[in-house]
């Protein structure tokens, strides 16, 4: 059995005065024991929010680090070990707004995601396709090239210890939701893929749908054999919303 997943990525989002208030809203939820909640607040808002929700079960990640796993001579990134030092267990691998906006490609990707394993944390792979890509009728090509090239490069055992996220890059952010089918589809591809390698990590690893996903989908969504729970981003700016979607993984 998986456990269940909720972690919310509050982006480029926040002042001290609004992450006070959502860590006050956060402490008062009440969350479902069987699922793991995180939050990925910016680099400068991580020490405040682990400050703040100690004593709550709630993981705390980065949104990116550095390519280089230790720290040293690489002027405007946070090593993935300073990360852990601080406290951190995940961060976020490949988000689409890093992989269009930012320009990283696969080959960064790669190197990020190693270097946040070989500091103990635990990456979370987001893959999906553009609108585009979609309607040419090449989800499942992308989104398995987007995974491929990390398991060609260091071995799909590497999935042991991580969790992959599935965002259509058209319904982040636009109100449009994958329908629980379209998302389950692309998830059963995601396993197929892992499992042709190695059925016990396919079976293990946590495949988490993200886009647009709010309390009043949730529970649809998650319910599909093969999503394990979600990646919010705006939904996540709200403490009760997001504690509502928390709860539907907790079904
Ligand atoms: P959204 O963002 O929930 O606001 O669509 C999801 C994400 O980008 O992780």
């Amino acid at each position: 059995m998986r456990r269940p997943m909720v972690a919310g990525n509050w982006k480029m989002h926040g002042t001290r005065a609004s992450v006070a208030e959502l860590i006050k809203g956060l402490g008062n939820l009440a969350l479902p024991s069987g699922v793991d909640v995180a939050v990925f607040p910016s680099f400068l808002h991580i020490n405040q929010v682990i400050d703040g929700l100690e004593g709550k079960s709630i993981k705390v990640g980065a949104q990116n680090a550095a390519v280089e796993s230790k720290q040293g001579a690489l002027t405007g990134e946070v090593a993935p070990s300073q990360l852990a030092e601080e406290g951190c267990s995940l961060v976020l691998v490949g988000h689409s707004e890093r992989r269009q906006i930012i320009g990283e490609n696969d080959e960064t990707l790669i190197r990020k995601f190693a270097a946040a394993q070989a500091c103990g944390l635990i990456p979370v792979l987001c893959i999906g396709e553009t609108l585009e890509q979609r309607e040419a009728g090449k989800t499942l090509e992308v989104v398995g090239h987007q995974l491929g090239s990390i398991i060609e490069k260091l071995g799909v055992g590497v999935f042991a210890k991580a969790v992959i996220a599935y965002e259509p890059v058209w319904a982040i952010g636009t109100g449009l939701t994958a329908s629980p089918q379209q998302a389950q589809d692309v998830h059963a591809a995601i396993r197929a893929q892992l499992a042709a390698e190695n059925s016990e990590v396919a079976q293990g690893v946590r495949l988490l749908y993200g886009g647009s996903v709010k309390a009043a989908n949730a529970v649809e969504l998650f319910g599909m054999p093969d999503i394990d729970g979600g990646l919010i981003g705006g939904a996540s700016l709200n403490a009760d919303e997001f504690g509502a979607i928390c709860r539907a993984a907790g079904n």
